[in-house]
């Protein structure tokens, strides 16, 4: 169906989210698993919790806008579910795997925030004014994530190669 209208253009965005999301619960008990660090594999698991929240507020925001979400796949969050797969497949687990999956982690959030910056917009636009708040306590828990993630990066124990 041709999107024609900023509310069509809403929907296929939320659609997508709610993709983009189911993604993130599929993938996030792997980064926990992959993870060395603790605060870092726990850092996962909270927002492993919190995505599955997420994606229900998207079906909440779905059902307080009176529409329905289309079958849609999420292209950008899968490349990037993708891309951290390989390095999980190709680094051995410890420091150097811990900074790669906090840098993809931390690609995957910034996504989001991307994301739902736009849905707000346009929720607020069209006078969805009760998706408003729902779709603005994800963008929260998004960057809290960011930030969580970019602390755990600066206390990264990251040795430096030696070349022998
Ligand atoms: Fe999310
Ligand atoms: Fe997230």
């Amino acid at each position: 169906m041709p999107l024609k209208s900023v509310s069509d253009l809403f929907i296929h965005e939320l659609s997508d989210t709610y993709s983009a999301e189911k993604q993130m619960t599929r993938s996030l008990p792997k980064l926990a698993k992959a993870a060395t660090n603790p605060d870092l594999a726990s850092a996962f698991e909270t927002h492993l919790e919190e995505t599955r929240g997420q994606v229900e507020r998207l079906e909440q925001v779905a059902e307080a806008c009176g529409v329905k979400l289309k079958r849609v796949k999420c292209a950008g969050m899968e490349g990037l579910v993708e891309e951290t797969m390989s390095l999980v497949d190709e680094i051995e687990p410890g420091a150097v795997l811990d900074a790669a999956l906090i840098g993809s982690a931390q690609k995957a959030e910034h996504y989001e925030i991307a994301t739902y910056t736009s849905l707000c917009l346009l929720a607020k636009k069209l006078g969805y004014g009760e998706a408003l708040p729902l779709l603005t306590a994800t963008l929260e828990e998004e960057q809290a994530t960011d930030a969580k993630l970019g602390v755990l990066a600066e206390a990264a124990q990251i040795e430096e190669a030696t070349q022998a």
